[in-house]
């Protein structure tokens, strides 16, 4: 179905109304309405997964909290963003991903560059409170344009959504279960020897952290653009192009 050429469902968001498209999420219209939910997997131009629970929000008349990435509005629906518990729980949600990793910010090519870092500080996480896992992780550099390092990787499936969904090549994919889930290029082997890639670089673009980087930059070169993707399908299937410098 068409969207309306005007949002026109009315919901409420930490008490003030703002008006949301019919197929709006409570994190896309809050986040048109300048309202800041901390958000990691979610990435505008794909679809929702929902894995890191960090855009938890209260949403009334639910009994349990709701990611606000994946909860569809409501007429009238009344949503808080902002209470001690949820940024309890939200922190304790980041302490968990970075202890789940080696997320050593000192020796990371996206120190300054990273959104998992931007979070901490937000959600003022200044220690880890959960053990460390120390996984023992092989970095792959196999590529010649980029390096695959999985001790920095969150898991959050940006660049596997984006390589399938915007690219069409599904270089990515998540193998194993649970906290034993990593991620493989192609059937599992070195990502240089990965024939589906197309050097596209729209992985290392979207990815969050140092997980996915280019060759040769140093700290303070690296660059991620997260906005790459809604642009590219804003120009796809709408045909308007959205403004880079306002997203
Ligand atoms: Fe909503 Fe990750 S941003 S679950």
């Amino acid at each position: 179905m068409a969207r309306p050429k005007r949002p026109n469902v009315p919901v409420v968001i930490d008490g003030h109304e703002v008006m949301a498209y019919p197929d709006d999420t409570v994190l896309s219209v809050a986040k048109r309405n300048g309202i800041r939910i901390p958000h990691l997997c979610a990435l505008d131009g794909v679809s929702v997964y929902g894995g890191c629970r960090l855009c938890v929000v209260d949403v009334a008349e639910r009994h349990k909290l709701m990611p606000a990435c994946g909860t569809a509005v409501a007429e009238d629906m009344e949503v808080h963003t902002q209470s001690r518990t949820l940024q309890e729980h939200r922190k304790l949600i980041l302490e968990m991903i970075l202890a789940e990793g080696n997320h050593v910010c000192a020796v990371c090519v996206s120190n300054g560059a990273c959104e998992l870092q931007d979070l901490a500080v937000e959600l003022g996480v200044d220690h880890v409170r959960p053990d460390y896992q120390f996984p023992r992780r092989t970095v792959d550099a196999s590529h010649p344009k980029y390096t695959f390092d999985p001790n920095r990787c969150v898991l959050c499936t940006r660049c596997v959504r984006t390589c399938s969904e915007v690219e069409g090549a599904h270089v990515w994919d998540v193998a194993g279960r649970a906290n034993g889930s990593y991620l493989i290029a192609d059937l599992g082997q070195p990502w240089g020897e990965a024939p589906s890639c197309t050097w596209c670089g729209k992985c290392v673009a979207v990815c969050p952290t140092g997980a996915l980087a280019w060759k040769g930059k140093a700290v303070g070169e690296m660059r991620h653009d997260p906005n790459l993707v809604a642009f590219l399908t804003s120009a796809r299937d709408e045909g308007e192009w959205l403004d880079r410098e306002t997203m």
